[in-house]
């Protein structure tokens, strides 16, 4: 079975990447902040999944975590790294707030 780790699962691209990434045959490494949405999504999933809650901000304690859950998976064949946020649709930005 190919293995693949989803940075940023718990919701957005990183969420709909795993559902295919699942329905392709891919076991799955979860990666996000939201703990319960990584449980919700990996019960939604009939394929082997394992989450670990990770602030990729925290970089050193993330490249831990990270390598702590690509051991456990045995290795991964495939990383999606799809964590961050689009700063154009920040609220405060889309109402003209910024300050700038
Ligand atoms: N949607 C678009 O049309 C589009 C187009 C071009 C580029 N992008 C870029 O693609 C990326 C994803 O977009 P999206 O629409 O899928 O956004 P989204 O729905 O807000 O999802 C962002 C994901 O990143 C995770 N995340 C954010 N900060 C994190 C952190 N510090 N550590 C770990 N995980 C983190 C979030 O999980 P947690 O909150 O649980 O940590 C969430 O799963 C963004 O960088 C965005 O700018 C999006």
């Amino acid at each position: 079975m190919k293995r693949a780790i989803v940075v940023g699962a718990t919701s957005g691209i990183g969420r709909e990447r795993a559902v295919v990434l699942a329905q392709d045959g891919y076991s799955l490494g979860l990666i996000g902040r939201r703990p319960h949405l990584l449980k919700e999504l990996k019960e939604s999933l009939s394929t082997p999944v394992l989450t670990q809650q990770i602030d990729v901000a925290d970089h050193d304690k993330a490249m831990d975590l990270s390598a702590g859950l690509i051991e456990q998976m045995g290795g991964v064949e495939l990383v999606v790294i799809s964590a961050g946020s689009a700063s154009s649709t920040r609220p405060e930005l889309v109402r003209g707030e910024s300050g700038h």
